[in-house]
């Protein structure tokens, strides 16, 4: 396991589940970390608990902001986090707010992401740049309509980046998960008893499952890029299939 010592992390929504445990675990391993969302008070608890963070309050739907926020920084591992879905309709049925508020975060946000940070990771030569795709990248599912092709497009990002800006030294890694049981599904269906429901009666990923696979990946000796990672729950079969204790 090479060292975070002395690197510098970016990590967008580090305010709560995936992309707050990923920070704690590269904060914990060494790195200085760069906290990213909206909810800027929840950024400051996490950066209170770290060895070395900074807070970087900012909404990945608005380019400017995301470009001028690391604007001066030199960043060795970038860990595009932020997403969210909202509903479930079929998409006869959808909200096309909704479906604007998904991509221009799950996709959008990405891209913008990687406009503020490739150039510098390309011109220093070295560095990883980590997407938190989805098994909805892979796999849609009934009602997964809009937030799959986000993530889908999250996963053409991924596989472009390797033949766009490949052979730089950069990294690029998606990691893909299947349920983990975090605020993402209260985001989506806005009631937390159908949200709790979702969960029930079966063992999802925790946040920290997630968090140590990216920690995997980002510490691999320079010449090994971890492309691609899929982590199911055990008792996940396929983004429709689950099974639950009875
Ligand atoms: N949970 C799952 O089952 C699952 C499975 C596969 C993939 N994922 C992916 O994992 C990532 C993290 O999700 P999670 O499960 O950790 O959900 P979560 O607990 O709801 O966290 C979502 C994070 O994204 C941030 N965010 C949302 N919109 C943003 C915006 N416009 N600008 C900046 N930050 C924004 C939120 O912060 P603020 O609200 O403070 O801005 C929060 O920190 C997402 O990309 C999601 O698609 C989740």
């Amino acid at each position: 396991m090479e060292s975070l010592k002395g690197k510098t992390a970016w990590v967008t929504g580090a305010s709560a589940g995936i992309g707050a445990a990923t920070a704690r675990a590269l904060g914990q391993q060494g790195a200085h970390v760069l906290l990213s969302a909206r909810r800027e008070d929840r950024l400051e608890e996490l950066a209170a608990e770290l060895p070395s963070a900074e807070v970087l309050a900012l909404d990945v739907c608005d380019a400017a902001q995301v470009k001028a926020a690391v604007a001066d920084r030199s960043l060795d591992i970038v860990v595009a986090c932020a997403g969210l879905a909202r509903g479930l309709d079929m998409l006869q049925d959808g909200d096309p707010t909704d479906w604007a508020v998904t991509l221009d975060t799950n996709l959008k946000g990405v891209l913008h992401v990687v406009h503020a940070a490739l150039p510098g990771l390309i011109r220093q030569g070295h560095g990883d740049l980590v997407f938190l795709g989805s098994v909805a990248g892979r796999q849609v599912y009934p009602g997964g309509n809009v937030y799959c092709a986000s993530k889908y497009g999250v996963r053409a990002v991924y596989e472009a980046l390797r033949m766009d800006a490949g052979g730089k030294g950069v990294r690029y890694t998606t990691v893909d998960p299947g349920m983990v049981e975090t605020d993402f599904t209260l985001t989506r269906l806005g009631d937390p008893e159908a949200a709790a429901k979702v969960y029930e009666n079966m063992h999802p990923l925790s946040a920290e499952d997630v968090a140590d696979a990216v920690l995997f990946a980002v510490t691999r000796p320079k010449h090994v890029n971890i492309g691609e990672i899929v982590l199911w729950p055990t008792c996940q079969a396929s983004t429709r299939d689950v099974t639950r204790d009875s």
